[in-house]
């Protein structure tokens, strides 16, 4: 196997197994049949087709591999998805940049790589190979760490623990210029008015949204931008603190819990030392997720209804000139409601942040609504129509996406292809 090496295991056995045990964290959430407005927000981008929440970094490739977004076999004529999905999966890469190069590498074909797939998340990913010093194998992070001032060999151990995890939890596009090379953008800084202005003056948008026609923009699992904000980054707490808490093995040896997961089930070695009550944290937490999700579920609403408004604006004969502004609307005020939703676990990271984006997405939606209620009343548009959303299915026949063939081209795919010729780290969780 390339990199998953016997040394490492022997050598640090107890790092290992708490690794190895991320496998018991196999749960996870349909999260478009929990939210189906979601469908619409994202029609004519593949995040409609599936989405589930997260779950152990030992289910890294599987799931990638399973998922309806990506892995099918490439359409006659047609590019293909690029081999850039991996990067956040796999040692192998890190290792398959620097052996195609890094354009050579992310202008490949995902699925023309899965062979040379063999490990999920690994030692490698943080550290270099066969010793606990902490590294950033990822040229993208590298790259990006630098952009912020905070260049990755410059930082003690304890901001180095966060830039590994920030490696891949972190937004991110694929630069269409660059073979879509993953690339950070972060060039005015990293907030989501500072991406939102690099990419509104590069013009740039990932999909037009085929109901409301807005050039849109899509954020990917912010966790290392929100919490470089938050109040326990001031005080130095890390990622690590609350995922990789210290333990002790049979023997008393202290180690580093490499079984990263749920951060309040290690309450009493990790936040005891500055929070006394777990009741208390609890009760906030709790308060504070219903709060986002309250808000949440408001704007995507508000977004649905306003993507609906702009088609009938659109069907009655509107302009670009007329429709500008409230499209504009629409675009910035899903991304920010994306900044916030696609980061898991933001009412524990930085809820501040979270309302604060929240707020202003209601803002500027309920704005576009207001534009496009004028528009339509110069139209003489009198109704709009807001087809039946209310489940996963509804939704998904509202965009015209046919999951039956869907789910039927990749049982092929993983019959054909994966069970036949990659790893068979790309079945864990799915082995028959
Ligand atoms: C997702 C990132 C990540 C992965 C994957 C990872 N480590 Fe670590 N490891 C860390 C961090 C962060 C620390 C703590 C560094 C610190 O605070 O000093 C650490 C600490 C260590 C240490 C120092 C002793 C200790 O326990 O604190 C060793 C040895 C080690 N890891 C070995 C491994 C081995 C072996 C693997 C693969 C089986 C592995 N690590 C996988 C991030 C990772
Ligand atoms: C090489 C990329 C990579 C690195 C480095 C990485 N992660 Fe992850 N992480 C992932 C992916 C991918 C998933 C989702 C896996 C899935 O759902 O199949 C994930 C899932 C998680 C989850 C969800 C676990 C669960 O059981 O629900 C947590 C928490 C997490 N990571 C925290 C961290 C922390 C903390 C670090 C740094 C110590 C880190 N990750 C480093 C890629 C990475
Ligand atoms: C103060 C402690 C703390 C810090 C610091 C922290 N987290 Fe978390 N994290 C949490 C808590 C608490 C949750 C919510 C757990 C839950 O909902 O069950 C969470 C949730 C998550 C999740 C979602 C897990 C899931 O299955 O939905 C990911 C991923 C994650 N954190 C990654 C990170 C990364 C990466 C960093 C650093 C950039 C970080 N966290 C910093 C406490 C922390
Ligand atoms: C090293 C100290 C430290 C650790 C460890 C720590 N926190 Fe905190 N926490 C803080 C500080 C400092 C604040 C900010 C307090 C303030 O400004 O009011 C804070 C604030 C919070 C808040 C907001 C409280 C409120 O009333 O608004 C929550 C929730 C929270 N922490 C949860 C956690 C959880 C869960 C863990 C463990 C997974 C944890 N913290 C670990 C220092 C810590």
């Amino acid at each position: 196997m390339a990199n998953v090496d016997e040394t490492n295991q022997t050598k640090f056995p107890n790092q290992y197994q708490t690794w190895l045990a991320t496998s018991e964290q196999a749960d996870k959430e349909d999260m478009l049949a929990a939210y189906p407005a979601n469908i619409i927000l994202w029609a004519g981008s593949s995040f409609a087709k599936e989405y589930n929440s997260p779950r152990g970094h030992q289910f890294a490739v599987a799931d990638v591999t399973h998922i309806l977004r990506t892995g099918v076999s490439v359409e006659e004529g047609k590019k293909g998805l690029s081999a850039s999905c991996w990067t956040c999966k796999t040692p192998d890469a890190p290792r398959l940049m620097n052996e195609m190069g890094i354009e050579g590498f992310s202008g490949a074909n995902f699925t023309d790589l899965g062979t040379e797939i063999k490990s999920v998340v690994y030692c490698s990913d943080c550290h270099e190979d066969g010793s606990a010093k902490l590294a950033l194998p990822r040229p993208h992070a590298q790259d990006a760490m630098a952009k912020i001032k905070l260049p990755f060999d410059k930082q003690n151990t304890s901001m180095q623990g966060a830039q590994v995890c920030g490696q891949c939890h972190v937004t991110y596009y694929f630069q269409p210029e660059r073979s879509d090379k993953v690339n950070i953008p972060w060039i005015f800084g990293s907030t989501a008015d500072d991406i939102e202005k690099y990419y509104d003056t590069r013009r740039f948008y990932e999909w037009i949204h085929p109901i409301s026609k807005t050039p849109m923009l899509k954020a990917r699992h912010p966790e290392f931008e929100h919490w470089s904000r938050s109040k326990h980054a001031e005080a130095g707490v890390t990622c690590i603190t609350c995922h990789m808490p210290p333990a002790t093995d049979d023997k008393g040896n202290e180690f580093t819990d490499h079984k990263v997961g749920n951060a309040l089930e290690h309450f009493d070695n990790t936040c005891k030392a500055c929070h006394s009550s777990q009741q208390a944290i609890s009760k906030t937490l709790a308060k504070k997720k219903q709060q986002i999700n309250t808000k949440a579920r408001q704007v995507e609403d508000l977004l649905v209804k306003a993507h609906f408004e702009a088609k009938a604006a659109w069907d009655a004969g509107a302009t670009w000139p007329l429709m500008n502004d409230a499209i504009m609307g629409i675009r910035h005020g899903q991304w920010r409601w994306d900044f916030a939703m696609a980061s898991h676990g933001l009412y524990a990271h930085n809820p501040e942040e979270g309302n604060a984006l929240l707020d202003k997405a209601i803002e500027q939606v309920t704005l576009s609504r207001t534009l496009l209620a004028m528009i339509l009343k110069q139209l003489d548009v009198e109704k709009v129509d807001y087809p039946d959303i209310s489940t996963k299915e509804k939704a998904h026949a509202v965009i015209g996406f046919d999951k039956d063939a869907a789910e039927a081209a990749k049982v092929m795919f993983i019959k054909d292809e994966v069970d036949k010729h990659w790893h068979p780290v790309a079945r864990q969780g799915y082995e028959n």
